[in-house]
């Protein structure tokens, strides 16, 4: 299961699907930043997902400094991982997210590891997340992937440093 999970960098072709996969099997909160708009998935909050994703389409050195993938699985779109460039040379941060129908299978975990193959690829030497303590899948993806916990009050932070050595072509 795990082994068949693709990233595919989003864009028009699959946004659309990924906002479906939110709008069907995700909280608006998970997925996007908050914005001024009626609750739930309304009109105003569709657009807003669609505007977050193309405003990172230019990638690390688009003016969003920012990757963002859609995870797929048997070839259906079920989330989206990204990776934001540092200010810290070499380090991305990253987030994700799955349509609950797609979670508690090790997708998470293994979308986070292709993940980490684009950041080395990319040339990033660290990869960071932040979560919470009351996110227990999200602080177990990050250690099944390798990550240096810390923990501050119900902050918990994520350190993966990714091998030295430039990745096979
Ligand atoms: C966080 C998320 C990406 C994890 O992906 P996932 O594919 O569901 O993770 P996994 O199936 O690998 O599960 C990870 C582990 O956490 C455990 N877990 C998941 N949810 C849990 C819960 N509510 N309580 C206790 N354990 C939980 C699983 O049993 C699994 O345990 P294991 O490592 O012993 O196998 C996914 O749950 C998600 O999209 N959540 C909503 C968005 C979000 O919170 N994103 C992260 C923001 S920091």
């Amino acid at each position: 299961m795990a082994g068949a999970v693709r990233l595919e960098p989003v864009d028009e072709r699959n946004l659309e699907p990924l906002l479906s996969v939110a709008v069907a099997e995700a909280e608006p909160g998970d997925v996007m930043p908050p914005v001024e708009a009626p609750a739930g998935w309304s009109h105003a909050r569709r657009e807003a997902f669609r505007d977050y994703h193309r405003a990172s389409f230019g990638g690390l050195d688009g003016p969003t400094r920012t990757l963002m993938y859609a995870i797929l699985a048997g070839g259906e779109v079920v989330g989206m991982v990204r990776m934001t460039r540092c200010d810290e040379p070499g380090t991305v941060e990253t987030g994700m997210w799955l349509g609950r129908s797609a979670r508690g299978q090790g997708l998470g975990a293994a979308a986070l590891r292709e993940l980490l193959n684009a950041a080395a690829a990319a040339g990033m030497k660290a990869v960071v997340a932040d979560t919470t303590r009351d996110n227990p899948g999200a602080v177990s993806v990050l250690s099944k992937c390798g990550a240096k916990l810390s923990e501050d009050g119900d902050k918990v932070h994520g350190e993966i440093c990714l091998d030295s050595t430039p990745p096979a072509l």
